[in-house]
């Protein structure tokens, strides 16, 4: 959730930074603005809608040479999407880039207008710009400091002080920063896609940190200003991970790695039969004497919750709840030593999940975070954390990193099931056998590409859609929805299939999309009666699932089937068709897959 990035060195900056911000545009594209600063002369250049726009009209600015620069690619909080509303945000001797939300900028903007401060746009960034000049009397640190003493709300900020050419000081409470340092000079940025083309070797700022930055060196202080050595990590993905590399989108591409995500998240893991997590260093302490489980995420990670809950519940007879972080962190809930509180994301940086996860170790709950981004905050706070090896997921509708979130669920439920004897030998061996099974079926639903174009076609135009499922087909059909809707804007809701009835049916008329999704046996009987019942009122079926459909010929309008796993592991497959079903759509309807209006990745704001 807005993209920010800095570059002081030997290098020219407006290209580092634009071509950065191209990288980083998946958090936000409603404006970008860069800030480019030579001896005493700052230049900024911003603009609504996408980084494109910035760059063309980069190209046509007077010169904006200069080897120290920041740069911002937003998605718009406080205020509509204007120029002046775009960063970077100037106030006296402060350019400054934000990312986050400033919680107490009214009363901020109301104090700082009796010292003479008048906000030109309505952010509440640039409210944090003339806080920091107010305070600024010579020292940018001490300015910082103070300023963090006064903020309330989430922050990343890089800020070039007039009379500070070549540095960058910059300061993170919550929003996440990586930073790196180069023989070009150093860089900073809130992902480390916006790096890759100049590093592999990073370092993620801590909380309550701040970075200064020269044409020499990068340094990490404490807020009472001890240098600290900040610990390196290196990014062991391929660059190539972060490119389309031939795809006409990003999500497709992101769909058609899936095998490879799933395997290197899976079987690095599945051992003799058992769940082996010793390269993860999660001891199996964190998996004894479990009498409740909590799954919190948000979106489609909430959907792997709900996979999660099918899974342990059904298998190992422990409650599970899932729990919306956004809710859970709200909702005073009842956590001991004995609940396992599981948080599944992307991102690692999601506010509401990281104060969800805050909540449980505060209140004494055993904390699983299932994460793929390395290094992120609720990886780094959570007890034990299992890394998902899905590589950087840049389309915003999330596809491959929902598998291996799913897997890992699957990876934790096994071990659950072990340390607590819930499981002979042979019933974990078979399981392991069905797993590894299930997620190489992938590739083959990935060879039906063209025939599930086909079927999108048909429904490209429909206003709205259904997603029904039973069971574990409830978590699948949950998340198939969101897919649609999220990219293609077609109106699309998920049901349990016996629901619809209770109201929601009446908006099935002719013609209506309704896909149902069918791996589980002990309900399919259950879910074709409710299948004929749109039927009869004229909606278009059609049918998701492993099963063998003749017995139901005609109750369906159109058929996906991929191969038959055992029923347990239905989520794999299925799930890559539904995401399929909505690229097409979306690509048919002619809208912007990756970058759909409204929505950024990585949401670090509550
Ligand atoms: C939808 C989507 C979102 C995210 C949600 C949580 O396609 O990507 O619903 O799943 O914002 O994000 P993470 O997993 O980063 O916590």
């Amino acid at each position: 959730m807005c993209g920010i990035i800095g570059f002081t060195g030997k290098l020219q900056a407006a290209e580092i930074l634009v071509g950065g911000l191209e990288q980083l545009e998946y958090r936000g594209y409603d404006s970008a603005g860069i800030a480019v600063n030579e001896n005493d002369q700052t230049k900024i250049v911003k603009t609504t809608g996408k980084v494109a726009n910035l760059r063309e009209k980069v190209s046509t600015a007077d010169d904006i040479s200069g080897t120290c620069g920041i740069g911002h690619t937003r998605w718009a909080t406080h205020g509509g999407v204007t120029d002046t509303n775009a960063h970077p945000h100037v106030s006296g001797n402060v350019t400054l880039i934000h990312n986050g939300i400033i919680e107490n900028y009214k009363e901020l903007a109301a104090s700082l207008k009796e010292k003479g401060y008048f906000a030109v746009s309505e952010t509440d960034t640039e409210v944090a710009a003339m806080l920091i000049d107010s305070l600024y009397t010579g020292d940018p640190f001490t300015a910082l400091r103070e300023a963090d003493k006064i903020l309330e709300g989430a922050y990343g900020f890089c800020v070039m002080f007039k009379d500070h050419p070549g540095e960058i000081y910059c300061m993170r409470n919550a929003s996440p920063l990586v930073a790196s340092y180069t023989e070009d000079g150093a860089f900073i940025a809130s992902d480390m896609v916006a790096l890759l083309k100049y590093t592999k070797d990073y370092f993620v700022v801590p909380e309550e940190h701040i970075v200064v930055m020269t044409q020499d060196a990068i340094t990490l202080y404490t807020m009472d200003e001890k240098v600290e050595e900040p610990k390196m990590l290196h990014v062991d993905w391929d660059t190539t991970a972060a490119q389309k590399g031939g795809y006409a989108y990003f999500m497709q591409k992101e769909i058609y790695d899936q095998p490879e995500a799933l395997h290197n998240t899976v079987m690095p893991r599945l051992h003799n039969g058992h769940a082996d997590f010793s390269a993860d260093n999660i001891s199996d302490d964190i998996f004894k004497g479990i009498n409740r489980v909590v799954v919190t995420a948000c979106g489609t990670a909430m959907h792997a919750g709900l996979i999660g809950r099918h899974l342990i519940e059904s298998m190992l007879r422990i409650p599970v709840t899932v729990e919306l972080s956004s809710e859970f962190r709200y909702m005073n809930p009842i956590l001991d030593e004995n609940t396992l509180v599981i948080v599944v994301t992307q991102s690692g940086e999601t506010a509401d999940s990281l104060a969800a996860l805050r909540l449980a170790n505060e209140r004494g709950a055993k904390t699983i975070s299932i994460v793929n981004v390395k290094g992120s905050s609720i990886a780094r706070e959570s007890d034990y954390v299992l890394y998902t090896h899905a590589g950087p997921e840049i389309a915003v509708a999330s596809t491959k990193a929902f598998s291996v979130q799913c897997a890992g669920m699957y990876l934790i439920a096994l071990k659950l099931a072990e340390i607590n004897q819930m499981m002979s030998e042979e019933e974990m061996a078979d399981y392991c056998a069905k797993f590894e099974e299930a997620i190489a079926t992938v590739e083959d639903v990935l060879k039906m590409d063209d025939y599930i174009k086909g079927i999108a076609e048909k429904i490209k135009d429909t206003f709205s859609a259904f997603y029904l499922g039973r069971s574990l087909d409830f978590g699948i059909a949950s998340e198939g929805s969101l897919k649609l809707k999220e990219i293609s804007y077609v109106n699309s809701e998920a049901y349990n299939a016996g629901e619809l009835k209770h109201g929601t049916i009446s908006l099935v008329t002719e013609g209506v999309p309704i896909i149902a999704i069918a791996t589980q046996d002990h309900v399919l009987s259950k879910l074709m009666a409710n299948v004929e019942e749109v039927k009869a009122r004229g909606a278009h079926v059609i049918m998701v699932t492993d099963k063998d459909m003749s017995a139901y010929d005609g109750i369906y309008d159109d058929l996906i089937q991929v191969p038959e796993v055992d029923d347990k592991f239905g989520t794999f497959g299925v799930t890559v068709a539904l995401q399929l079903l909505a690229y097409h759509v979306t690509v048919f309807r002619g809208y912007d897959v990756d970058q759909p209006r409204n929505l950024a990745k990585s949401v670090t704001v509550e």
